[in-house]
Order: structure tokens, then sequence, then C-alpha cells
């Protein structure tokens, strides 16, 4: 363990992105979900954050905390930290008594259009409780430290819940799952077989650009959305479907589910007071590509979107070689500059710095 009276300490952890196949799209107080959501962790795409803390020599009753992003100092995610430092004010009192800095970097192409807050939030969370266990010397065992963890994370953005865990990761209270909750992430479980656990995810860059619409103000959208209650009822039972159908290996089940969740998604964007439209011309010629592509070879690939343009399509490893001659002969020419990533399904987040313990 750490000796507290070393000048300074530095913790480390890499938190990855994920990609939700039910989708959270709707939040009340305290970052609490409308429904339930499920996403794929990913492997590729991953923030990696170190935080150092020094002890003041006096405390000053304000939390000193500075943010670096690609070793820039980045007011627009500090300010997201801070709000987050602030409302565990009461919940983690020595923040008050350390300086922190974070130094954070995207391994994924730094306008990629991929979102960044949950991998970003899931780093800091992570290291803000490994800081707790050092500072308090308080240790906890390790399925308490990732939920608390998850915790911590949804507080800064409901998505990074999701990318403290490994495989596939259901967050919000689902009858079905036990020990589910709407405070935290719980991994869902995969059977040895389950083709899942090779899932590939290409990512088809339409548009590297920051999306138009932030995620907070799409959930603050569906407040008065007049589909609101019925999006409630449709994720929760499409989640509930979803989870039958990995369990019983159903994949067009899971292709079906999926891609109803992303359609239905844009749907309730183009339907809200705003009329936001984040879908863009290359992003239908993608998704009638795939429907084409899987008509005529068979293969239970499919696709889901986030909110933006980007398509995501999931295939399973033995259908890798197609599928990437797929992306090559047909879906490169519509994307931006030709970009996309190569990712797949992960096993969660790696601490950086061994000689904390967690
Ligand atoms: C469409 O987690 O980014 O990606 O809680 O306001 O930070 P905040 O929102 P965020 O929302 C993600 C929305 C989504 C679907 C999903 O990942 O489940």
């Amino acid at each position: 363990m750490v000796q507290m009276d070393e000048k300074s300490i530095k913790i480390g952890w890499r938190a990855p992105s994920n990609i939700a196949l039910i989708k959270y799209w709707g939040k009340r107080a305290n970052q609490l979900p409308e429904n339930g959501s499920l996403s794929i962790t990913l492997e590729n795409s991953s923030t990696t954050t170190y935080l150092s803390i020094r002890k003041k020599e006096k405390a000053d009753g304000e939390i000193g905390m500075k943010y670096y992003f690609h070793g820039v100092q980045n007011q627009k995610f500090g300010k997201k930290i801070d709000q987050l430092l602030n409302l565990l004010q009461s919940e983690m009192p020595f923040l008050y008594d350390y300086k922190l800095v974070f130094h954070s970097e995207n391994n994924f192409p730094h306008s990629a259009g991929i979102a960044s807050s949950a991998s970003s939030m899931a780093a800091v969370a992570l290291c803000l409780v490994s800081m707790e266990q050092i500072v308090t010397r308080r240790k906890l065992v390790k399925a308490e430290f990732f939920q608390r963890a998850s915790v911590i994370a949804r507080l800064g953005s409901g998505s990074a819940s999701r990318s403290i865990f490994g495989g596939i990761v259901t967050w919000g209270t689902i009858a079905s799952i036990e020990g589910s909750s709407d405070l935290y992430a719980t991994p869902f479980p995969l059977h040895e077989l389950s083709r899942l656990k090779h899932a590939g995810d290409i990512i088809l860059i339409v548009n590297a650009r920051e999306k138009k619409v932030s995620s907070s103000l799409g959930h603050a959208m569906m407040a008065a959305h007049p589909y609101r209650e019925g999006r409630k009822n449709q994720a929760n039972s499409n989640l509930n479907e979803l989870t039958k159908a990995i369990s019983e290996d159903n994949y067009h089940l899971i292709a079906k589910i999926a891609e109803n969740e992303a359609l239905s998604l844009h749907a309730l964007l183009m339907t809200s007071s705003s009329g936001t439209i984040l879908l863009q011309p290359n992003t239908l010629q993608i998704i009638e590509e795939i429907k084409k592509f899987r008509e005529s070879t068979g293969l239970d690939i499919f696709f889901t979107i986030d909110a933006g343009p980007n398509v995501h399509l999931i295939y399973f490893e033995n259908q890798r070689e197609m599928v990437h001659q797929f992306v090559r002969d047909k879906l490169v020419c519509y994307c931006e500059n030709g970009q996309w990533i190569d990712d797949k399904i992960g096993s969660g987040p790696k601490l950086l710095t061994p000689e904390i313990e967690f």
C-alpha cells in the first residue's frame, strides 16, 4: 500500500468507451435513468487518466482541481469534473484536504465523433475511489470497489456507469436482473459459448465533428416529450426481450431489437420540440448497404447508432474477414476521409499504477 507520508501520490486508470444497444434516453433528478439500458464495453476506444494528489498544507474550504486533456488545460470537461466533485462534497469530504491534478488522454482519434464522456468519467471515478481507499485507509473488496466507482461515474455521466465493467453491461432496475439498480451498472453474464463474447464493432465515421446536441440536452428534451411514457415502456420491454435473446443465443432477435433502439432514439430526437436531425444522408446509405448485405449473405450482423451520425456495425468473430471486405468495398466511401475504427468487445478498465492496491 502507498505510504501517506509520500508528498504526492499518482493513481492511473484506463477506462473503455461503450456502445449502448438499449439506449438510456431521459433522466430524473440525481442522474437516475428513466429506463434501463444495456451496452457493449469496447476494447480499443478508451481514456487514460492519471490523478496526482498532494495534501494541502492547510485546508482552505475549497476543492482544488486542475484537469488537463492531452496536456492542455480543458475548461469544458474541467467544468464537468468540478460539478462532479461538488456533488461528492459530503460523500468524500477528504477532497477538501488535497490538491488534485488530472491528466487524461483518449486513444481514439480526437475528432472521431465518438462520445468520450463515458470513458473519461469512468476513468475519473475509478481514480477517485482509489484515492478514497488510500486516504481513508478503508479497503473495499473488488466487487464493492467497482460498484462504488459505477455510482460515482454515473453522477458524472449516466453512460459512464456502464464503462466500469467489461463485456455486456446493464444499468437500471430491471426485474429480471438480480442485483440491478438505477444507482449503478451491473455486468451481464454471458455463457461460455455465447458468440457475443467475441463481438466485433466497426465504427463508421460519417462525420467527425462534435454533435449538434449534447446528450444532456437530449435527455432534458425527453421530460416534455409527447412519447415519454411510450418510450419508457418500449425501452424496458426491449431490454427484457434482449436479455432473454442474449441468454438464448437468438442473434436474429438481438439484431432486430438493437436496430429498433437505434432508430427509436433518432425518431425521438426528430419528434422532440427541437426537431433535431442527427442522421446524415451517408448514415442512411450505410444502413441500406448493411441491410442489403445481410439479406444477400444471411449473416446476423446489425447496426446501432448513438446520438450522432456515425454507425456501429456489430458482427461476430468468425465473420471478420467477410465483414471487413464489405466495409472496404461498400461502406468506406460514405465515411468522412474514409475513416473507420476497428473495435471489439472489451474486458473493462485497467489499473495503470500497480503500486496502488485496490
Ligand atoms: C444516446 O451518458 O452521455 O449515448 O448522463 O447527460 O452525461 P449524461 O448523458 P450520456 O447519454 C448517453 C446517451 C446515449 C445512449 C446510451 O449510451 O445509453
